[in-house]
């Protein structure tokens, strides 16, 4: 059965729900190391070995939704909450390409105080003084401002879709829809966006049946970007005492889904790196991933930008960030791209 499974993985034969849910329940360290060495090869094969980095900078922890999971939804009145200003964001891009980053992600809560037209006023002073992409990261908008913000320079938008599971995704998200999610992904690929998307592993309620759709969900929606971490349980949540998804759970998602997308840039999250600090991006670099994102946030936000607690680099500044990764990504022999890191995708479709 598993040797079948295997085979059809070397046939690059494309794998179904009966396969992936086979994968993700094993647990012998063979078969597992077997799994995570294709992976390896797949992704030597169709994105190579350059790891890409990304430059972070997390620029408002203020949103107004209110997801279970998040701890800087709106209902935590505990957090204290920042803004950084226009000049102050396009500084850190600034020192993002200094840092060597040729990618700058701007990532926020779901802040409105951030009109389009200010985010467009960003997006142009960034690509006035720095040769970098734009990668935005600030969820759920109307459709023509994706547009504006699009034709103003921005290159790729992250939205994960969390879960597949619409019923799950109703559970977790009292002021979101699931099927609108889906229609924003699709928006972003039609405007022109190279698209990202992702989920979260261990969610309560989340079964394996859940996450092998998730996986299949990533290769029919032909994502660009895919990041995939586990759910850590944040105290200040209604989801408060909940075990977290696991590092073993992870790296399964992580593997497969290099697997069945193949071209995918996937990167090691930080939410992996905050569970296993020791070596969880070097090992998921190894299974599938080829991207990892160093945090450039000025030092004196970076506690405030609290999704879940214990967060790793909160204390740490960009400089130092920078040579941690730089350390960890030549200790497995792996080479940094000086490029862009745009999309592997051969063709895009785009929808007419
Ligand atoms: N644990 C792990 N990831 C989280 N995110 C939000 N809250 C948590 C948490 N408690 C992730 C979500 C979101 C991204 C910005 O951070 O997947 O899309
Ligand atoms: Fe806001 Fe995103 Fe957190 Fe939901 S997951 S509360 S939209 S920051
Ligand atoms: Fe920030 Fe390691 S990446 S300290």
């Amino acid at each position: 059965m598993l040797q079948k499974i295997f085979n059809k993985i070397d046939c690059e034969q494309g794998l179904n729900k009966e396969d992936l849910v086979t994968l993700l329940k094993l647990e012998n360290q063979e078969d597992l190391d077997v799994l995570f060495s294709k992976a390896d090869k797949i992704r030597q094969k169709y994105v190579g070995d350059e790891v890409h980095l990304r430059g972070l900078i997390e620029f408002s922890n203020y949103c107004r939704k209110n997801c279970y999971y998040c701890g800087i939804r709106r209902g935590n009145k505990k957090l204290k909450r920042y803004r950084m200003s226009i000049e102050e964001i396009v500084d850190c891009a600034v020192q993002a390409e200094r840092l060597g980053y040729r990618t700058v992600v701007l990532q926020s809560g779901e802040d409105m105080y951030y009109t389009a037209d200010k985010l467009i006023d960003l997006i142009r002073r960034i690509k006035e003084r720095c040769d970098v992409a734009i990668t935005l990261s600030i969820g759920e908008r109307p459709r023509e401002e994706y547009e504006r913000l699009y034709e103003a320079g921005a290159d790729r938008f992250l939205i994960r879709f969390e879960t597949s599971n619409p019923e799950l995704y109703r559970k977790l998200h009292p002021d979101s829809d699931y099927y609108e999610r889906m229609r924003i992904l699709s928006w972003l690929r039609e405007i022109g966006y190279q698209v990202g998307s992702g989920i979260m592993i261990g969610l309560p309620g989340q079964t394996v049946e859940d996450l092998a759709d998730d996986i299949l969900k990533f290769e029919e929606l032909e994502l660009d970007m895919v990041g995939v971490g586990p759910y850590i349980c944040h105290d200040g949540t209604p989801l408060a005492g909940n075990p977290n998804g696991t590092v073993e759970m992870t790296f399964k998602v992580i593997a497969l889904t290099r697997i069945v997308t193949r071209y995918a840039n996937i990167p090691a999250t930080t939410a992996l790196a905050t569970l296993r600090q020791e070596d969880g991006r070097e090992k998921a670099l190894q299974l599938g991933a080829n991207v990892v994102m160093p945090n450039v946030t000025p030092v004196k936000y970076r506690a405030m930008y609290e999704l879940y607690p214990a967060k790793v680099c909160i204390g740490e500044g960009a400089e130092q960030c920078r040579e941690c990764i730089y350390g960890r990504i030549f200790s497995i022999g792996r080479p940094i791209s000086k490029g862009y890191g745009h999309s592997f995708y051969p063709t895009k479709k785009v929808c007419s």
